[in-house]
């Protein structure tokens, strides 16, 4: 389900201080299983060495138009028809206003130019100074450079190596590789628009105590992940967790189970799709205190009174839109035994035309996690495998069931 796995990068890297991240870049992109060919501007030869980036390639670097390895002396014309995408990290600003002249002096402008551009996509993640960022020239460049083809990875906030701070560094090496995955994915969510709830939520008892579960949220966030990768507009509704947001993911953090309920409850009508994966708490504390509950030393224990939370799911399944199918729900069932008949019955109950099964305590706060896929034509088995993986199988088998295709 690795989207690089198998694809041949092209990895040009332009004069820049970020080229130390392109080393790390290489490497996660040989290890998702690319293969990657880099070429070298003389610039970028100041910052890192074509050794260094030979060795972790695991080829010999090409620095020159004029390489003689090549039978036919055409390095432009071969590494540009090879590749299944040409990545320029970092990509200077002199590089951007290069690929927007169509200049064609030195290898890698000029593969760039020479590429077929219907087949091979050209991405960049530039990295500059923020002023050089935001010169009304680079910011010309970078529209005319999209408008001629190319894809602008967008760059991070933060310290700069001059001592500077603002836009312009270059993105993160796994941010990078990301966003290729993202590129890659078969685009089956294009147009939808993903509602996702995700991770324990949180219930006061007091303001400093509370009433959580095991939930890692991880299922949840690879499934919005996996759901912007395939094209889908996404917002993820997450309860307590430290997670990164997925890139491309709008991010709503809530805590209690009313908060959960009233932040779908609004983003809702927008939605087509809405899953499920939150553990969200059936009961809360009737009346959490406004401080501390102290111990008096008399050996009294609190008494707690309970009132249950919103269904979230079971509401978002009897909104008018979920009923007539133009907002298709997804719920989830953590059982500890009887998953099929467990997972079905919920299904029935809370209305909804697929639910997913996992027995909770083999997956909380795993990294992997098996499925089990139950709809109104039966049941199928996404067995163990990474969160990630299953988050991308579950996507394909949702976009199959709003085409009309066959069910579990
Ligand atoms: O009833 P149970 O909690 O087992 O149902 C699990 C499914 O319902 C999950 O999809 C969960 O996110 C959802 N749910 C919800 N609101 C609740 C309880 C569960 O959305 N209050």
């Amino acid at each position: 389900m690795n989207q690089l796995s198998g694809k041949h990068i092209v990895l040009g890297l332009s004069g820049g201080v970020a080229a130390f991240k392109s080393a790390e870049l290489c490497r996660r992109l040989i290890k998702a299983g690319a293969t990657v060919q880099v070429v070298m501007t003389e610039s970028a030869q100041q910052f890192m060495t074509p050794v260094t980036m030979q060795a972790l390639s695991g080829r010999p670097v090409y620095l020159s138009q004029w390489d003689t390895r090549e039978p036919n002396n055409m390095p432009h014309i071969n590494l540009s028809r090879e590749a299944d995408a040409i990545v320029i990290a970092p990509c200077s600003a002199d590089f951007i206003a290069r690929l927007v002249q169509g200049r064609a002096d030195e290898l890698l402008s000029l593969l760039c130019l020479a590429r077929p551009i219907e087949r091979v996509p050209l991405l960049l993640a530039p990295a500059m100074n923020r002023e050089m960022w935001a010169h009304p020239a680079t910011q010309r460049n970078l529209r005319q450079v999209q408008a001629d083809g190319a894809q602008v990875l967008g760059v991070a906030n933060g310290d700069q190596a001059c001592g500077e701070t603002g836009d312009g560094r270059m993105l993160e090496a796994a941010e990078i590789e990301e966003e290729l995955q993202r590129f890659f994915a078969p685009k089956l969510l294009r147009g939808q628009q993903v509602l996702v709830t995700a991770g324990p939520t949180f219930e006061a008892i007091d303001p400093v105590r509370g009433i959580t579960n095991l939930s890692s949220g991880k299922m949840g966030f690879a499934i919005a992940q996996a759901a912007s990768a395939a094209g889908a507009e996404v917002t993820l509704v997450a309860g307590p967790v430290h997670l990164p947001t997925p890139r491309g993911v709008r991010r709503i953090n809530v805590r209690s189970a009313q908060d959960m309920h009233d932040a779908v409850m609004q983003q809702a009508p927008a939605a087509t799709i809405f899953i499920a994966t939150a553990a969200v708490a059936d009961w809360r504390p009737a009346n959490a205190a406004e401080h501390k509950i102290k111990k008096d030393g008399s050996g009294q224990v609190p008494q707690l009174a309970f009132v249950e939370n919103p269904d979230i799911l079971a509401g978002v399944a009897r909104l008018p839109r979920a009923q007539s199918g133009e907002l298709y729900c997804v719920g989830f069932a953590a059982e500890s035994q009887d998953l099929l008949a467990n997972a079905d019955a919920k299904r029935r109950r809370k209305q909804v035309p697929l639910l997913v099964g996992n027995i909770g305590p083999a997956t909380f706060g795993q990294d992997d996690n098996a499925l089990l896929l139950v709809d109104e034509h039966g049941h199928r088995e996404l067995p163990r495998a990474s969160k990630q993986a299953l988050a991308q199988q579950l996507v394909q088998e949702i976009a199959a069931r709003l085409k009309g295709g066959a069910g579990a």
